[in-house]
C-alpha cells in the first residue's frame, strides 16, 4: 500500500464523512459519562487546581514548540491562576485534580509527548488528537498510571515507527481508543483511487491484538485506522472474546487479514463496522442482518467472496453499506420506503440482475454506486425521484437504453458515471443543467453523437472523461479547456472524434496549471497542439494513435522537463525526430515512443527511460 502526498483539499473524496458523523454521535454518548459531576452533591466548595496539577500542565505545555496555535490554546494557562479553569482542563471531582484535558485540534506541534501528562493520574478524559508529534514514538511507558482513563484520543498526532504502548492495555475503564490516523480518499475515473492519512508513511504496529484488548471489557470504541496489524492474526476473535459492548469498530486500513470470524456475532452492539482497504477473506456473514444497531457497514477494497444476504441490504437501520471492490456476488433485492440509506456502494462486485425499481423508495440516498459490470436490464426511472442524490456510478454491459431523461431531475449530482455499459445514444442537452458536476465520466459505453455546446455549462467540472465510446464531430481544445477552469483530467481518447486547437483567444493565453492529465489517443489529431504549451502541471499525456507527423518541439521537452510526468505516450504517430535529446531522459514512469518513423537508433533502449 503506497501513500500518496498531500494533494489539493478539493480533491478530497467524501466518503468517509458519514462514518465520523457516526462517530461523533458516539462519543457524544460515551463521553456524557466524563462529563463534569460532582461527587458531593451538596454545595460543596470547588478545590482550586492543586500545585502538583498545575506543575505537570504547565510542563506540558512547555513541551510544545511556541506558535500562533499554541498562543491562542495556552492563553489561559498562566503560573498562579486555578488550572481547573484553563483552556481544555477540568477538575470534574472538585478535588483539585484534572479528570478531563481536551487539547484536540489546536494545531499544536512538539518532538515529544512529554511525560508530564502521566503525573495527571486521575484523567479520565485525554484528547489530544490533531496534533503533531513531529513523527516520535509513543511514549513506552507511562499510560499505565492513567487508570481512571476512560477517553483516550490519540488519533493523527503524526507519532512516528513504534508500538502501541503496552500501558494502554491496562486502563481497565477505558471506553473510547482512538489511534487512528485521518483519512482522506480521492477517487478519479480512470486514474483510480489516492488515499492518505496524516501521517505519512509511517505506521504504529500492534502485534497482538489480545494483548491490548484482553483487559479492556467496557470498551465501546476502538478506532485505529492505520496502526499495522498484520501480525495480529488473532484479531477477530480477540475482539469478539473480550470487548463485548463495543459499538463502534474502526479498523481500516490495518492489514488485517483472514475471514471476519463467526464469534463477531457475540457483539451485537456493534453500530459502526468500518474494515475497509484490508486483506479479509471469506464470505460477509448473513448475522450481521441481524446487529438491530448497525448504522455502518464498510468492507470495501477487500477480497471478500461469495453470496450476499439480501437482508444487508433491507436493514432497517443501515445508512452507509459500502460492499465496493470484493469478489462478491448476489442480486440488489426489492427497497422498501422504511430504509435509512444514504450510501449505497456495490460497484467493482460480481452482482448481477436487474436493478429493481423499488431503488426509487431509498429516498435519503445520496450515493448510489451500482457500478457493477453484471448489471443488466434498464437503468429504472425511480432513480428520477432521488432528488438527494449527489454521487452516481453505474455500469453493466448488459445495462441497456439511451441516457435517461430523468437525469435532468437529478440537479445534485456532483458525480455522474456510466461506465462498462450498454448505453446509448447522444449526450442530451438538458444534462446542462446539472451545474454542480464535478466528475463527468461516460466511457466504455456505445455513446454516439456531436458533444453538446451544453458541456461547457459544467463549469466546477474537474474530471471530464468521455473516452472508449463512439462520439462524433470536432472538438477544439483551446475552447474547451477555458471554459472549464476547474479542470484536472480530460480523456476523449477512442472516439470518432477530431480534437483540434480551435481559436485561440488571449484568454487561452493563460496557463493552466490545475490540468493535470490529459488523455487524447486516437483523436485524429495531426500537430502537438497548441495549449500544450500552457499546461505547467501536467503528469500525464496521452497523444497515442494519432497522425502527428515530424519532430518533436523543443518546447514540449522544455516544458515537460519542468516536473515530474507520470505517463507520456505518443507512440504509434508519424514522427520522425526525436527534436530535443538534451533533455533526455525525462524523469518520468512510463515513456512510449514506439510506432513512430524515427531516424537511427530505436529510441526505446533502456537509457531513454527512468523506471
Ligand atoms: C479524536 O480527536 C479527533 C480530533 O479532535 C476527533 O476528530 C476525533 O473524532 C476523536 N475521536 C473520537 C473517537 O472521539
Ligand atoms: C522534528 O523532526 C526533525 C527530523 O527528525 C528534526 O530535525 C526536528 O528538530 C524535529 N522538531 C522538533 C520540534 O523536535
Ligand atoms: C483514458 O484514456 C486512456 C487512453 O488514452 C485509457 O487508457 C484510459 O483507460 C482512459 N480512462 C478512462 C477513465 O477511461
Ligand atoms: C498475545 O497476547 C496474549 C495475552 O497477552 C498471549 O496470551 C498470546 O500468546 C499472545 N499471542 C502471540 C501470538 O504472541
Ligand atoms: C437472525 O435472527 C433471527 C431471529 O432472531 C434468527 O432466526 C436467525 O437465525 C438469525 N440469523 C443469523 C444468521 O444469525
Ligand atoms: C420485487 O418486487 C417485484 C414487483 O413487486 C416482484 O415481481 C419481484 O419478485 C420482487 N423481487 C424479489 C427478489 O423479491
Ligand atoms: C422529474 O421532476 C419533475 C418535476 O419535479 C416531475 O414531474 C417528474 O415526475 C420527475 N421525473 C421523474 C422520473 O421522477
Ligand atoms: C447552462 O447554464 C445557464 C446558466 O449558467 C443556464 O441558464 C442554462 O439553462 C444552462 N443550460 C442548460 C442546457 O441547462
Ligand atoms: C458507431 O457509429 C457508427 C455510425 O456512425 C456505427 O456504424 C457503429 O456501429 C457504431 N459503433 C458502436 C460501437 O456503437
Ligand atoms: C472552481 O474554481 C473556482 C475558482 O477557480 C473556485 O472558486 C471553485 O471553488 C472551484 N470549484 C470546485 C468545485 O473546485
Ligand atoms: C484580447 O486582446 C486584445 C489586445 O491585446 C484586446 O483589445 C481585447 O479586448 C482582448 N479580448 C478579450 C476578450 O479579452
Ligand atoms: C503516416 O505514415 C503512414 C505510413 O507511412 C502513411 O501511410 C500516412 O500517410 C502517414 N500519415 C501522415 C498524416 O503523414
Amino acid at each position: 500500500m503506497a501513500h500518496h502526498g498531500q494533494r489539493p483539499v478539493t480533491m478530497l473524496h467524501l466518503q468517509i464523512q458519514l462514518v465520523l458523523v457516526a462517530c461523533l454521535l458516539c462519543s457524544l454518548v460515551s463521553s456524557s459519562t466524563t462529563g463534569t459531576h460532582s461527587t458531593t452533591g451538596t454545595a460543596a466548595v470547588p478545590v482550586p487546581c492543586l500545585p502538583d496539577q498545575a506543575s505537570a500542565l504547565l510542563q506540558l505545555k512547555r513541551s510544545f514548540i511556541p506558535t500562533d496555535c499554541s498562543v491562542v490554546a495556552f492563553r489561559s494557562w498562566r503560573i498562579g491562576t486555578d488550572c481547573c479553569r484553563w483552556r481544555g482542563v477540568s477538575c470534574g471531582d472538585d478535588d483539585g485534580r484534572v479528570t478531563s484535558l481536551d487539547l484536540g485540534d489546536s494545531s499544536l506541534y512538539s518532538g515529544h509527548l512529554d511525560a508530564a501528562v502521566f503525573e495527571l493520574s486521575s484523567l479520565r478524559y485525554l484528547n489530544l488528537g490533531g496534533n503533531d508529534f513531529n513523527l516520535s514514538a509513543l511514549p513506552p511507558v507511562g499510560f499505565e498510571r492513567l487508570t481512571k482513563l476512560t477517553n483516550l484520543n490519540l488519533s493523527s498526532c503524526n507519532f512516528g515507527p513504534g508500538r502501541v504502548p503496552q500501558g494502554i492495555g491496562r486502563l481497565a475503564n477505558l471506553i473510547s481508543l482512538d489511534l487512528s490516523a485521518r483519512l482522506g480518499i480521492d477517487y478519479t475515473p480512470g486514474v483510480g483511487l489516492h488515499y492518505w492519512a496524516q501521517a505519512d508513511g509511517s505506521y504504529i504496529t500492534l502485534p497482538n491484538l489480545t494483548a491490548l484488548v484482553a483487559n479492556l471489557g467496557s470498551l465501546r470504541e476502538l478506532h485505529l485506522g492505520f496502526v499495522d496489524m498484520s501480525q495480529s492474526t488473532d484479531w477477530c476473535e480477540a475482539l469478539a472474546k473480550h470487548t463485548p459492548d463495543l459499538r463502534v469498530l474502526s479498523l481500516p486500513f490495518c492489514f488485517v487479514s483472514g475471514p471476519i470470524c463467526g464469534s463477531i456475532s457475540a457483539l451485537h452492539s456493534l453500530s459502526v463496522i468500518d474494515l475497509q482497504f484490508n486483506d479479509l477473506t471469506g464470505s460477509i456473514p448473513d448475522f450481521l442482518a441481524n446487529f438491530s444497531f448497525l448504522n455502518v457497514l464498510r468492507l470495501s477494497y477487500n477480497n471478500l467472496q461469495g453470496w450476499v444476504s439480501p437482508a444487508i441490504f433491507q436493514h432497517k437501520k443501515l445508512v452507509t453499506i459500502d460492499l465496493q471492490q470484493n469478489e462478491i456476488s448476489g442480486s440488489l433485492p426489492n427497497f422498501t420506503a422504511d430504509s435509512c440509506l444514504q450510501n449505497l456502494l456495490v460497484g467493482q462486485t460480481s452482482l448481477s440482475g436487474t436493478i429493481p425499481d423499488s431503488i426509487g423508495n431509498l429516498k435519503y440516498l445520496t450515493k448510489l454506486g451500482i457500478n457493477a459490470l453484471g448489471l443488466s436490464g434498464n437503468l429504472p426511472s425511480s432513480i428520477g425521484k432521488l432528488k438527494s442524490l449527489n454521487d452516481l456510478r453505474v455500469s453493466g454491459i448488459d445495462l441497456v437504453g439511451p441516457i435517461p431523461s430523468w437525469i435532468a431531475n437529478l440537479t445534485s449530482l456532483e458525480v455522474l458515471e456510466f461506465s462498462d455499459c450498454g448505453l446509448y445514444g447522444s449526450i442530451p442537452s438538458y444534462l446542462g443543467g446539472l451545474s454542480k458536476l464535478e466528475i463527468l465520466a461516460l466511457y466504455n459505453c456505445k455513446f454516439s453523437g456531436h458533444l453538446p455546446p451544453q458541456v461547457s455549462n459544467f463549469t466546477q467540472v474537474r474530471t471530464l472523461v468521455l473516452a472508449s465510446n463512439n462520439f462524433t464531430g470536432t472538438v477544439e481544445l483551446n475552447s474547451v479547456l477555458s471554459k472549464l477552469p476547474n479542470l484536472t483530467v480530460l480523456n476523449l481518447s477512442n472516439n470518432k472524434l477530431v480534437v483540434v486547437d480551435g481559436e485561440a483567444d488571449n484568454s487561452s493565453m493563460v496557463s493552466y496549471p490545475n490540468i493535470i492529465g490529459l488523455y487524447l489517443a486516437s483523436c485524429n489529431i495531426n500537430s502537438f497542439p497548441s495549449i500544450l504549451r500552457h499546461l505547467n502541471g501536467i503528469q500525464a499525456l496521452d497523444l497515442s494513435n494519432n497522425q502527428i507527423h515530424g519532430a518533436i518541439p523543443q518546447w514540449l521537452w522544455e516544458n515537460l522537463s519542468n516536473f515530474e510526468i507520470n505517463l507520456l505516450d505518443v507512440s504509434h504517430n508519424n514522427l520522425t525526430d526525436i527534436g530535443y535529446e538534451t533533455f533526455l531522459p525525462i524523469c518520468t514512469d512510463y515513456l512510449d515512443l514506439s510506432y513512430n518513423m524515427f531516424e537511427g537508433d530505436n529510441p526505446l533502449t533502456p537509457s531513454w527511460m527512468w523506471i
